[in-house]
């Protein structure tokens, strides 16, 4: 039997935890200002939002095309999409958004339908990511905006520090391994790939986009005891809150052992490295608890965009 997509959105506390808190910590204000000046948004607008989800990037950057204009999330999961509705009406966005069942490979759109298309995190769970880059432009007018925003892990290390346990330099490379391994086993599995956002500058120029541009995030969430400023207080709020979503260190899922399996990782190191993890996981909860935790970390994304000529 073919392993689950590890991206399961059946799982009520997968779509809490991936499509509501990762996204309060990806892009400031002033970015997301900035790059929807650069994208040209502009009242009167049409914009997609493809496998928009819970429909963060139509609620975050869709304010820029009103009043007037109209918001499209495209997504194959239609329980996603009613969500995503419910989350516009109560943001105010209601009248201008209409949400779509269908596959970002094979879009249910004519040509130059919207001024512009983004995807959000999106092109990383696709196996062939390419079809839907070449979609998104052909659905754009010309002088539109193409922008994907994704991950660019090409196996890099973990980006963040904390107070409650150092790992040692052997876990540390131990925990390297693992990670890209799982991330590469992934990939031959058909179940997307972290590394997408390298590939698409190249891809968006070999297409002809004109003035292709990649750009990162550059928040860093942070928390110093006694974390009382507002801003600490939600960092810590939230990392509290995840600590109730924490995957169960003890488990091996199908869909990992396939990983596992496709990207050549020894059993044994899999374990090892859960086991590390546990004693983290302890440590971390107890520095919560008492609040004597301090951590920072940044989650890398890159906006990759381009105008179609
Ligand atoms: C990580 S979520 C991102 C959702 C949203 N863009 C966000 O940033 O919160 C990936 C989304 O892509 C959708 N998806 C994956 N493959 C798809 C496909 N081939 N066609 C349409 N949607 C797809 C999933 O249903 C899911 O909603």
């Amino acid at each position: 039997m073919r392993p689950r997509h590890p991206m399961d959105y059946s799982r009520a506390k997968t779509r809490r935890e991936v499509l509501i808190r990762q996204r309060r910590d990806i892009w400031t204000p002033e970015q997301i200002e900035s790059l929807a000046r650069h994208f040209g948004l502009k009242p009167g607008m049409e914009l997609l939002d493809a496998g928009c989800g819970f429909g963060y990037a139509m609620r975050t950057w869709g304010r820029f095309c009103l009043p007037g204009g109209k918001l499209t999330g495209l997504d194959r999961d239609k329980k996603l999409l009613s969500q995503a509705a419910r989350f516009c009406t109560k943001e105010g966005l209601g009248r201008a958004a209409r949400f779509v069942i269908g596959d970002v490979c094979k879009m249910p759109f004519e040509d130059n339908a919207f001024d512009a298309a983004l995807a959000h995190v999106v092109f990383c769970h696709l196996a062939e990511p390419e079809k839907a880059l070449d979609e998104m432009i052909r659905v754009t007018r010309p002088g539109g905006c193409v922008a994907v925003f994704d991950n660019a892990l090409a196996g890099s290390a973990s980006s963040g520090w904390t107070n409650w346990r150092e790992p040692t330099v052997d876990e540390k490379l131990l925990g390297h391994e693992v990670g890209i391994r799982m991330m590469n086993g992934r990939r031959e599995l058909g179940f997307g790939d972290f590394s997408v956002g390298c590939h698409l500058p190249s891809w968006m120029e070999a297409r002809g986009l004109r003035n292709v541009g990649v750009r990162t995030n550059e928040r860093v969430v942070w928390v110093a005891p006694p974390s009382r400023s507002p801003e600490q207080g939600t960092a810590y709020r939230n990392t509290v809150e995840r600590m109730g979503e924490l995957v169960r260190w003890d488990r091996v899922s199908k869909t990992e052992a396939a990983q596992m399996r496709a990207g050549g990782l020894a059993r044994g190191k899999f374990d090892r490295h859960r086991r590390i993890n546990r004693l983290a996981n302890r440590a971390y909860r107890k520095a919560m608890r008492g609040r004597t935790a301090a951590y920072a970390w940044s989650a890398p994304f890159w906006c990759i965009s381009g105008f179609k000529p």
